[in-house]
């Protein structure tokens, strides 16, 4: 077993979550050995401001690098595959930003490469680290709610809310084919999986883009930034900007979640509520401390983290005592010590408590029947393990010809 303070790790990309990636892993004690951006001289200055040792000039020259045993994908997502293929192909462990890819096409071949490897490999669902969110996992899974039946929720943000908001993620060729469904609403479709223990089976999916005409400014744009700018080209869009999803999950479950990024003063708002047979729990990233609890017969529970008070998953991601507020930057360093424990031991844990490759993969085939039923306006199942396309799938549920097969 490596001690972590012996890896040495590389980190692709700067921007809003790269940052928070390298924060996060000096938390984690592991030992940076520098930085590869979209051009050398934005390395430089990059690696000089994050105080890293150096700035490489290209994967390559990363990858040629000795003393790095994993590397941090957090570039753009049309990025992603080539980036990850050339670090499992170099025997590197990889942690890759979600989502994997940008089509399931590709994703499925990381998923593939990565197994084969028997290298680490990780897709960054962070919030799964939040700790009550980890305390809610295994309370599901020793039946504290009893089986689990309906699922609602949202994820919400307002950063895209006007039409002079821009970002590469609202371009397909950088983003997806998916905006907000692969952007945000991946995390809330990959937590409701690892909550619930089910996966998701068939997707009745509304995907909407209310603002079909962008002025991208011509200068550079920060993630997140609300500035308006004035010199700008208009640019047509064909990605959404909301979705409504109906869900049913392989264990009985049903659930609904609307998506959006144009949802004035939710900043960050993933939601959910689990209703189980026995209890129901409820949370909100914008208040990551509480847990609500619901009961019938009985009041209704409010339970602030607290690792005195909550089970050993939710212990483990925690940090701080009860009260002294843990957030998102923590939940990277949750996530990636959970990671480093398996680097340490140079292979992948049997079940690891976070996101694999093939749960990254997993994530694209759902998207894909979103995508699919969305453009027929008919439940879709998740075509699995390459059996079946969502397109040529006889079990597509039409509920039009169900609909006539009942009148006549
Ligand atoms: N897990 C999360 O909560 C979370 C949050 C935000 C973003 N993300 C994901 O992280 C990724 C980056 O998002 P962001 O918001 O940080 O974007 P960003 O635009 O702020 O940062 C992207 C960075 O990649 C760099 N880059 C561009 N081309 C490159 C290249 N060829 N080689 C190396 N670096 C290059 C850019 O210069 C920039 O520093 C996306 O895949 C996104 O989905 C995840």
């Amino acid at each position: 077993m490596t001690r972590v303070s012996q890896i040495g790790v590389g980190v692709i990309g700067s921007g809003f979550i790269g940052t928070v990636h390298v924060e996060a892993l000096r938390r984690v004690g592991v030992r940076l050995t520098g930085l590869l951006e979209s051009s050398p001289e934005l390395g430089a200055t990059r690696a000089d401001e994050l105080g890293l040792p150096r700035a490489y000039a290209s994967l390559d020259e990363l990858l040629a690098d000795d003393s790095v045993q994993v590397v941090h994908v957090t570039s753009p997502n049309s990025l992603h595959y080539a980036q990850a293929k050339a670090i499992l192909a170099a025997g590197r462990h990889v942690v890759c930003e979600k989502p994997l890819a940008l089509t399931s096409t590709e994703s499925g071949e990381l998923a593939e490469l990565a197994a084969a490897s028997g290298l680490v490999n990780a897709v960054n669902f962070n919030l799964r680290f939040y700790p009550l969110n980890q305390h809610v996992h295994g309370l599901v899974a020793e039946g504290g709610v009893g089986d689990v039946r309906l699922v609602s929720g949202h994820y919400f943000q307002d950063w895209l809310l006007y039409d002079t908001d821009w970002n590469w993620r609202l371009e397909r060729e950088h983003g997806g084919a998916l905006r907000a469904v692969g952007d945000i609403g991946s995390h809330w479709l990959d937590l409701m999986s690892f909550l619930t223990g089910q996966r998701i089976e068939s997707v009745m999916a509304d995907l909407t883009t209310f603002i079909p005409v962008r002025h991208r400014p011509r200068g550079p744009v920060l993630t997140f930034s609300t500035e308006r700018a004035t010199d700008t080209v208009a640019i047509p869009i064909d990605t959404e900007d909301a979705a409504t999803i109906l869900l049913h999950f392989d264990g009985g479950a049903r659930g609904t979640v609307a998506i959006s990024q144009l949802s004035a003063g939710r900043k960050n708002s993933l939601a959910y509520q689990i209703d189980g047979a026995a209890s129901a729990i409820a949370w909100d990233s914008e208040r990551p401390e509480q847990l609500w609890i619901g009961h019938r017969d009985e009041p209704n529970e409010l339970l602030l983290r607290n690792p005195a008070l909550m089970n050993a998953a939710g212990r483990a991601a925690a940090r701080l005592p009860g009260g002294h507020v843990e957030g998102f930057a923590d939940t990277f360093a949750a996530a990636f010590r959970a990671i480093y424990a398996d680097i340490a031991e140079g292979r992948p844990a049997a079940r690891p408590p976070y996101a694999t490759f093939a749960d990254g993969h997993d994530e694209m085939l759902v998207g894909d029947a979103v995508l699919e039923s969305s453009r027929t306006g008919n439940w879709v199942h998740v075509a699995r393990d390459g059996v079946d396309s969502a397109r040529d799938n006889p079990t597509i549920i039409d509920n039009r010809s169900e609909l006539e097969a009942l009148k006549r």
